[in-house]
């Protein structure tokens, strides 16, 4: 019998000859999730198929070099705000902030060091049916622009029954804003036998937000009622990712927040037919932001030697509302010092 454990080893050096660090996460079944120091970045996820194949179903890179300021964030740890924070600025009361502009004239995902291009500390966590690794930054006051000091922790957890836990918890000594999420490219066919647009999607929102042509959103609330955005029902992800569609053009794709309904536990499930594996997720958070890697570049050579490309594998980042703090329409999300910011999503990998 396996028995769960975590093992630690060697990744290999950045490019100024920092050390990274893997954790491997074993369960008693043999499953195991890989997650470095390095960006908090899940390096793997290899889980059953309907067979009991383990096989890998994130994108995965052999080196953490790869990793280093890569655009797409494989795996990443995304923060302090996840997404786009338009014009690069935001105003807490009277404070204007600057962002980094690194999307456009935008901000995206936290500036050009963000969360996910920091080395973190890890405390390794056992227990009786789970094995984890708590990662803990310190951000400093006027990091990438955003205001006060913000202890974050990044909490993983993955069980015996096949699921991963990711919990995020900040506290800051000033108002600031704080929006996490993870950034794994999942494909559920195993090693990327396939593309990801014969994989069915079910999201339970009847709402998405409408982006621009920068993918900020315009305000609106669109209804996904008659449109490429409904997966209400289970629905193969490429069915009409190509239709005429504003929203697609914009996207280049699925690149959209949509607003979960918040009344199943399970808002989000990803199933591939041949491998039979299954992804089910829930979130305490308002809403997923479908990335269907319209913009996956062709430079990475995987880990088992398989080329990146577009489409190969789509994000489902679970998340408060991109640019809350700019947009009129949705509700702010400021950190006030004395609380607690908190995110939680469950991913729990299955077969059927
Ligand atoms: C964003 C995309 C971006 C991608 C890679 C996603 O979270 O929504 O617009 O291209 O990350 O950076």
């Amino acid at each position: 019998m396996i028995l769960l454990d975590i093992i630690k080893s060697n990744f290999g050096n950045l490019s100024d000859g920092s050390q990274i660090f893997k954790y491997k996460l074993i369960n008693n079944s043999g499953s195991f999730v890989s997650i470095i120091n390095y960006g908090g970045i899940i390096t793997e996820i290899f889980v059953p198929d309907k067979e009991g194949k383990l096989e890998n179903v994130v994108i995965s890179l052999p080196d953490p070099k790869k990793y280093e300021n890569n655009d797409c964030y494989f795996g990443a740890a995304v923060g302090r705000i996840a997404g786009r924070i338009s014009n690069a600025s935001f105003k807490i009361e009277d404070d204007i902030y600057v962002l980094e502009k690194n999307s456009g004239k935008h901000s995206l995902h936290g500036g050009l060091k963000g969360f996910s291009r920091v080395i973190w500390d890890v405390k390794e966590v056992k227990d009786t049916d789970f094995v984890g690794a708590e990662l803990s930054f310190f951000s400093k006051d006027m990091e990438n622009g955003f205001p006060g000091n913000l202890n974050v922790k990044v909490l993983y957890t993955f069980n015996n029954n096949n699921e991963l836990n990711i919990k995020y918890t900040a506290a800051a000594d000033k108002k600031t804003i704080v929006n996490m999420t993870n950034h794994s490219y999942f494909n559920l066919c195993g090693d990327y036998k396939e593309d990801i647009l014969s994989h069915y999607l079910t999201i339970n929102a009847d709402k998405v937000l409408e982006l621009d042509q920068d993918l900020i959103p315009t305000g609106n609330i669109l209804s996904v009622a008659g449109t490429p955005f409904d997966f209400r029902n289970a629905k193969m992800v490429g069915a009409d990712i190509n239709k005429e569609d504003t929203q697609l053009k914009n996207g280049h794709g699925y690149d959209h927040p949509f607003i979960l309904n918040k009344d199943k536990d399970t808002e989000i499930s990803l199933y591939d037919k041949r491998s039979g594996r299954l992804l089910e997720i829930a979130t305490d958070q308002k809403s997923v932001v479908l990335y269907t890697g319209n913009s996956i570049t062709n430079d990475f050579t995987l880990y088992n030697g398989v080329k990146s490309r577009d489409r190969l594998a789509l994000c489902l980042e679970t998340q408060y509302y991109p640019d809350a703090v700019n947009q009129k329409n949705l509700p702010s999300n400021i950190l006030i010092p004395g609380e607690i910011y908190t995110a939680a999503t469950t991913y729990r990998f299955k077969v059927l």
